[in-house]
């Protein structure tokens, strides 16, 4: 078992200190890094005392201590989980091969690049989101945004402590850029576009959370595979930080259906509008937003570069372990691919039976529809309860996508083609309208910093944090 230092500048259980140029490097990114922090972090906040969670071990009970801290003050450190003696690979080419602790030459930039654009969503959601906590519901809504961009922090430094250790000159040239893109710049912006879509009020950040984290969760699940160690145990440990991220969209959005309910029940005409709340059509229309530019995160369907990240051993599936087959040489994944004329409108399908190596992004997106169902069905057990006629559903994977087999064409939310012309008609039925937008700003003008105090349009949580009350003063002004 390594051991842990907290002492040093860069808290880790990587034995960094055994390892003076790498320790060096590290420490010469730091202050680029805090600067980085301090431009295009959580703005107005830095000076505040916040009640947050710290990494300092692996070990499964105790890995976090809970306290106040100043955000520029945090521990960001580097930790592996420990590692599995022996580990063999599990899937692909390299299948029951010992895992790789140094990197393949031949593979170099194929990794390089998984684990650059991994690294970039990280810093990329703290700028979307730095705005957010000058209109924050509650304290204890304040605290868990924070609490998400220290650890989506961390996860960079995880990413950049790869590419300092592993990839030399051109790892740390990477390291230096990852501080450089900036989420919405036209100029340089974000690699994967969901990461630079504004994250403007509370309601997308809840969404943010429960469905482009998610992603993050699955795309972590695949590289915790991977037959580079160093990468697998790296991953691993985020994930076990990544969890809270989701439960804080999921219960955040959980809690602004609540409320909506009780509004509705309050008034006459059930409208939540009317009563200053979040009427349900929206929260849908949110739904469909986040749902859809995260399903594009996981690449095309029909992909040459999922099958080479699989075959190389690089990037494998969720929970590899539940799979019988872990070469797939031969299997297929049959899809019904729509065929389009120049005008973009679909004119039939073909059936294809894609070799199963590339159609991997498919697979996993197959497992990340499934888990966001679930939220949706606790969120409609909360309209069910206060006895409202209202469902919230996923919607078709076609829907407003980008990239991919349906990237450029234009479906509804069940999935059926359509023209261009009818899909723009139709647009701000699906989607957040402008008027949408203006409207959920309009609730979230001001902060709330009293503790225990919530804004007008969610419900309080159910539990506070670590033991600690609704009320606790989570963040210090
Ligand atoms: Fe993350
Ligand atoms: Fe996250």
């Amino acid at each position: 078992m390594t051991s842990v230092i907290n002492s040093d500048k860069i808290p880790n259980n990587v034995d960094l200190s055994s390892d003076k140029k790498l320790q060096r490097a590290l420490e010469a990114w730091q202050p680029r890094f805090i600067d980085w922090w301090k431009e295009m972090g959580p703005e107005g906040f830095q000076e505040d005392q916040v009640y947050l969670r710290t990494a300092i071990s692996v070990d499964h009970d105790g890995w976090a201590h809970f306290d106040y801290v100043k955000m520029p003050d945090y521990r960001w450190g580097i930790f592996l989980t420990e590692p599995e003696p022996n580990r063999k690979i599990g899937f692909g080419d390299f299948y029951g091969e010992p895992a790789w602790q140094t990197v393949p030459g031949e593979f170099r930039n194929s990794l390089r690049r998984l684990i650059v654009t991994q690294g970039d969503t990280e810093p990329a959601s703290v700028e979307q989101q730095r705005l957010l906590g000058q209109t924050c519901p509650s304290l204890y809504d304040l605290r868990n945004l924070f609490q998400v961009n220290v650890e989506e922090g961390r996860h960079l430094w995880a990413m950049v402590y790869l590419l300092h250790s592993y990839f030399g000159r051109d790892g740390r040239e990477e390291a230096e850029a990852l501080l450089e893109r900036r989420s919405g710049n036209p100029d340089k912006p974000r690699i994967l576009g969901a990461f630079n879509e504004p994250c403007q009020n509370w309601l997308s950040f809840f969404m943010f959370t429960y469905f482009t984290d998610r992603d993050g969760k699955y795309q972590l699940l695949a590289l915790a595979e991977s037959g580079f160690d160093p990468l697998a145990r790296t991953t691993r440990f985020m994930l076990t930080e990544e969890a809270h991220h989701m439960f804080v969209g999921e219960t955040g959005v959980m809690r602004v259906v609540q409320r909506t309910a009780e509004l509705m029940k309050k008034n006459r005409h059930e409208d939540a509008r009317a009563e200053g709340g979040i009427d349900l059509p929206t929260i849908q229309k949110y739904i469909n937003f986040w749902y859809s530019v995260s399903l594009d995160l996981f690449g095309g369907e029909i992909s040459s570069n999922a099958a080479n990240f699989f075959a190389a051993s690089l990037k494998g599936r969720a929970k590899e372990d539940g799979y019988t087959d872990h070469r797939v040489i031969d299997g297929s994944y049959a899809m019904d691919v729509p065929v389009a004329d120049k005008e973009s409108n679909v004119t039939g399908w073909k059936k294809e039976d894609v070799p199963l190596r590339n159609a991997m992004n498919e697979v996993l997106r197959d497992e990340y529809v499934r888990d966001s169902q679930r939220g949706l069905e606790k969120w409609n057990r909360v309209l069910e309860e206060a006895g409202i006629q209202y469902q919230f559903r996923l919607p078709s994977r076609r829907f407003h996508r980008q990239n991919g087999i349906y990237g450029g064409l234009y479906f509804d939310v069940d999935g059926n083609p359509m023209s261009k012309e009818d899909w723009e008609k139709s647009r701000d039925g699906w989607l957040p309208s402008a008027a949408d937008e203006a409207y959920v700003a309009s609730l979230m003008t001001a902060p709330v910093y009293e503790a225990g105090k919530m804004a007008h349009w969610i419900a309080p949580p159910k539990q506070g944090i670590k033991g600690r009350p609704v009320e606790f003063e989570y963040v210090r002004r």
